[in-house]
């Protein structure tokens, strides 16, 4: 047809339309009515949005995008009326759909779809061309379904967004029902969906490229007990060989000058400053390394290390835990202060006729395998339940406490994350007490076996573990269920420890899990981690912030160089291995955008700039809300750049999902 005489008849037909339902608002030259959106085929001169292929090209925080269904892929359902056609989305998300002037106006019902039963709310929004043009307030769990229409006359480009209203993602099924664009009569370009770039822009850090200079990681303080073995790997970085040194070692304790390893006992309690030196054909390095000796004197910072469960999973094996050793040194990890090389569950087998644990086939010699560990200055971790089984179905340390404690020590053991699992059936109610009662257990057990053993409780957070995981003598209990790699998971177990700082200090940590960068994949499919690079940033800044444990999930063999550049950032690592132990609390929040703070031993203030929102945002650090005045330094950690002295505030752009960790103040050298 010719697109004159097409246009024509178009005309005519929407003269008509218009004249017959006067009554109904119209916008642009055509008029739609509410009952033009459920049905099944379009109106001449209109067109559905899911007919645009524009699913694949929403972001949203859960979920897959789906055409004419809701997220969960069933018939789209806002209050009882189906909808043939439309976005079935979830809460936060952005649609982009660029219009390039085809468009007259845009037209959809909007509400949470029937599908949720539970609680959840949000407010649709539509945007032209950078100007929010339509918005449906907040809508909740039953609404009837609300009408946004807007005038598209001269558009470039249209973003259709669902924010979770403020109060996270939680049963955000939001359906943009019988979405429609009314086309300008005669067009011959399209509306295209475009992939909204934000969400997948390079992440704002530096890559590291260590110094050939030599420099001294890693923690500055470790504790131990008077009697019991100590290991420690100095974290060295430089061009090699590296020649160690110390003065003021106490007495019983010896540095291997070219491994860099102390080893030994610390007979008498007390606190010990050590000068460590490395010297190597490119220069030196200095440090004082505090050594505490004393009881219950462990994880004066968090531990940093690698955990076998959010890689291998059931898969693990003496082979791999080896392999993690050796890569934990061959990939640097080491020298920036990776120390632990935590198995997790199912290494268990049966247990023999005395009752002591035996490991299974995969591991022939757990005594050999912890010595192997040890020869690189590294730490073995363990792991157990409090029940008569493991999560994996394993065998537990119900009843078997004291028992167990002493093989580990028997083994060489030096970290034991001991996991609620089974216990639900053996514990009496959900009572405090009973939470607490299996923790005592253990926490003796492990005071009588004669080796220095990190007690990290995993219980995901029953009964508000943090107000009294230390006083069972947890040194880190986990605050949350499991961890995976998606924006949601990690950024609402992150974001979610808001309130527990007060529980945080040396010796005693909240843990929000382990870490997802990296390839990962629990041994069903290995994948390079499902976040985005900027979200990778967001959740190592937070970890740092939160003195929060930082163990490695990953293949330690199989890292690329931005994992890398994430995990080996002194500066960054120095955060989270501050001597204070204090742990950040959220000093500033508008909708998505957020600033935490927390105090540094060197006297300045460690802060993190994040934006949850689906687009790159400005946000401003009030000197007042992290407690400091007048002109203050401002370094930023991820980019190792002085970016200059600031009065009253620092402001900068944050990535879409991203961070920015910023150190305010003139360090005081101790
Ligand atoms: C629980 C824990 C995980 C992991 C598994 C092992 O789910 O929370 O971290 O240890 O058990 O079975």
């Amino acid at each position: 047809m010719e697109v004159a005489m097409y246009r024509r008849m178009w005309l005519a037909c929407a003269v008509a339309i218009a004249i017959a339902l006067t009554a109904l608002p119209a916008v642009g030259g055509m008029t739609i009515k509410q009952s033009d959106l459920t049905a099944q085929k379009a109106p001449k001169g209109a067109i559905w949005v899911d007919s645009l292929g524009i699913p694949s090209t929403v972001t949203q925080d859960f979920g897959r995008p789906q055409a004419g269904r809701s997220v969960d892929g069933r018939p789209m359902t806002i209050n009882g009326i189906v909808y043939a056609h439309g976005i079935g989305t979830h809460a936060n998300s952005m649609m982009k759909i660029i219009l390039d002037e085809s468009a007259e106006s845009f037209i959809s019902m909007v509400g949470l779809d029937d599908e949720v039963k539970e609680e959840g709310s949000v407010v649709f929004e539509v945007w032209v061309d950078g100007n929010k043009a339509a918005d449906s307030g907040i809508m909740r769990v039953g609404d009837e379904a609300k009408e946004l229409r807007v005038d598209l006359t001269g558009a470039k480009e249209m973003e259709l967004r669902v924010t979770d209203a403020g109060n996270g993602i939680g049963y955000d099924h939001a359906d943009w029902a019988g979405a429609m664009i009314i086309l300008k009569p005669g067009v011959k370009t399209q509306p295209r969906g475009v992939v909204v770039s934000h969400m997948f822009e390079p992440a704002r850090i530096a890559s590291v490229k260590p110094s050939p200079k030599p420099s001294i990681n890693g923690p500055r303080i470790v504790g131990t007990t008077p009697g019991r073995p100590f290991i420690f790997l100095i974290p060295a970085t430089g061009e090699g060989p590296l020649r160690y040194s110390a003065k003021n070692l106490p007495g019983d304790l010896i540095l291997d000058p070219s491994t860099g390893i102390i080893t030994g006992s610390v007979r008498d309690a007390g606190e010990y400053i050590v000068e460590l030196k490395v010297e190597g054909p490119r220069g030196s390095a200095t440090r004082e390394l505090t050594i505490v000796a004393g009881e219950h004197k462990l994880a004066l910072t968090p531990p940093m290390g690698w955990n076998s469960w959010n890689v291998w999973a059931r898969d693990i094996d003496d082979a791999k835990v080896r392999a993690a050793a050796d890569w934990m040194v061959k990939s640097g990890l080491a020298a920036h202060g990776y120390q632990y090389i935590n198995i997790d569950d199912c290494w268990e087998g049966e247990r023999n006729e005395k009752g002591e644990i035996v490991p299974n086939s995969k591991f022939p010699d757990m005594k050999a395998l912890a010595d192997y560990v040890h020869s690189k200055g590294l730490k073995l971790g363990i792991y157990s339940s409090p029940g008569p089984k493991t999560c994996a179905g394993f065998e537990g340390s119900w009843q078997h406490e004291h028992q167990d404690a002493k093989t580990y020590a028997k083994w060489g053991i030096d970290f034991l994350k001991h996991d609620w699992c089974s216990y639900r059936i053996v514990a009496l109610n959900d009572s405090r007490e009973e939470l607490m009662k299996p923790y005592k257990i253990m926490r003796d057990a492990l005071d009588r076996c004669g080796r220095d053993i990190v007690y990290s409780l995993c219980q995901y957070g029953m009964g508000n573990v943090w107000e009294w995981g230390a006083e069972v003598g947890g040194n880190l209990w986990r605050t949350t269920g499991d961890i995976h790699d998606s924006w949601n998971s990690m950024s609402s177990i992150g974001f979610g420890q808001a309130g527990t700082e007060q529980y945080a200090g040396p010796g005693h940590w909240n843990d929000p899990d382990m870490l997802v960068v990296g390839k990962v994949g629990w041994s069903a499919n290995l994948r390079p981690s499902n976040l985005t690079p900027n979200e990778q940033v967001t959740h190592i800044t937070l970890w740092s912030l939160l003195a929060s444990p930082l163990l490695i999930g990953c293949d330690l063999s199989d890292m690329d160089q931005f994992t890398l550049d994430l995990l080996t950032n002194d500066e960054v690592i120095e955060v989270n291995q501050d001597m204070l132990g204090k742990q950040a609390s959220r000093v500033w929040k508008d909708g998505e955008l957020e600033v935490w703070a927390r105090p540094l031993w060197d006297g300045t203030m460690a802060v993190g700039m994040f934006n949850r929102s689906i687009v790159n945002a400005e946000v401003t650090v009030n000197w007042a809300d992290i407690g400091v005045t007048g002109p203050q330094p401002v370094r930023d950690l991820w980019l190792h750049k002085n970016v200059g002295t600031f009065n009253g505030s620092y402001t900068e752009t944050v990535p879409a999902h991203g961070a920015i960790l910023i150190k305010v103040g003139k360090p005081k050298q101790k």
